[in-house]
């Protein structure tokens, strides 16, 4: 009897970590075993806590277009990349990291105006890896804006993606700054005349150092498109461009690299001030050609190594994992964008200290504003 009451108070004085952790364990058991009911169950709570808090927005996948205006309003975007999910009867590990970044983006007070996933959220391109993200995606409270990675698109040549996420290259104006969302992960035709099964072309194309695929671009249509889209522009009016591979030419071998990288930077080079973010290469990665600014984004699945060669001269290297801990490397982030039109990019380490590379060490070519080096010989 005694007992009893005890664990029903032990019930009652729940600390709001632990409930925290229940309803998490909660929505992850949901997750794995493919029901839908509690997922709804689990996620509808999430919403219902958002609500009270006075956080929710109305949730999309879908670009809201803000009419431009000549003056940026500063403001602060968040990002998530490179999740990398397996089916949850494979792995765990990296749903697991994706609720993490979850939780930090949904941790931000204020809320950032929106996320930008950055690619590269299923392993294979399945519609199962596909579904279980945009499943924990939505548990976000800002509206997302997508951009697909190689990962997404090679089994069935993004028809799930768009299904669930809708365009792959479209552009929208908010708060001043214009912004392009481009598909750079685009390649020829490599499979048809070697009769590949579509399993097999999507696993050639995630291999990251299988030169047996074409190279990663933009492409013709495209560049074409962004032109367009730019045409009405004056000089002076921001861009942020977000595109899955680095738009310029790094490491051939492991495809860290868009073939015709140069000419989109040639379109782009008019503007006084453009800032690139880019997915795929897992790492704090900073570069500048002329007016260009170039900021990778960490992924929630693994940090990649650098590459052996090419590493651009702004790049301050990210300490070297742990590799007894599956999460050190990774992470999150956000950019916060300035009245100039220019951005701090903040790369969230997970375990670590945030690093963040500012406007200003972007705008001296690296003079002032060092981010501090990190200790790269450790393990
Ligand atoms: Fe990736
Ligand atoms: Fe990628």
């Amino acid at each position: 009897m005694k007992h009893r009451k005890k664990s029903r108070e032990a019930g009652t004085q729940r600390s709001v970590e632990t409930r925290y952790e229940a309803s998490r364990e909660e929505l992850l058991r949901s997750l794995m075993n493919l029901d839908r009911r509690a997922f709804l169950r689990a996620s509808g709570a999430a919403a219902a806590a958002a609500l009270t808090h006075g956080v929710a927005h109305a949730h999309t996948f879908q670009p809201v277009t803000v009419a431009g205006a000549s003056a940026v309003q500063p403001f602060r975007f968040a990002y998530i990349s490179d999740s990398h999910l397996y089916e949850r009867k494979l792995n765990d590990r990296f749903i697991r990291s994706l609720l993490r970044a979850v939780d930090d983006v949904n941790a931000l007070d204020p809320q950032p105006d929106f996320v930008l996933y950055g690619g590269d959220l299923a392993q294979l391109g399945q519609p199962a890896e596909l579904d279980l993200g945009a499943q924990i995606l939505k548990e976000l409270k800002a509206p997302v804006r997508m951009m697909v990675g190689e990962h997404d698109w090679y089994l069935d040549l993004g028809e799930k993606w768009r299904a669930l996420f809708g365009k792959d290259v479209y552009s929208f104006d908010h708060k001043g700054i214009h912004f392009v969302v481009l598909n750079s992960v685009v390649e020829e035709d490599f499979w048809s005349a070697r009769k590949l099964s579509p399993m097999e072309r999507m696993k050639t194309v995630a291999g990251l150092d299988n030169r047996s695929q074409s190279n990663f671009q933009v492409g013709g249509p495209q560049r074409e498109w962004l032109e367009k889209d730019l045409q009405g522009l004056s000089n002076d009016v921001p861009l942020i461009v977000f595109s899955h591979s680095p738009l310029y030419h790094l490491y051939q071998g492991w495809n860290f690299w868009t073939i015709d990288a140069p000419e989109v930077q040639r379109i782009l080079s008019r503007f006084q001030r453009v800032t690139v973010i880019h997915g795929h290469t897992h790492q704090l990665l900073t570069n500048r050609i002329g007016n260009i600014h170039f900021h990778g984004m960490l992924s929630t699945a693994w940090p990649w190594p650098y590459a052996p060669q090419g590493l651009p001269e702004l790049t301050i290297q990210m300490n070297r994992p742990n590799p007894f801990n599956p999460q050190d490397g990774c992470g999150d982030g956000e950019v916060r964008v300035y009245a100039d039109g220019l951005v701090d990019k903040v790369y969230g380490l997970w375990n670590r200290s945030p690093v963040t590379v500012s406007r200003e060490y972007m705008r001296s070519n690296g003079l002032l504003q060092r981010p501090p080096a990190s200790n790269v010989s450790t393990y």
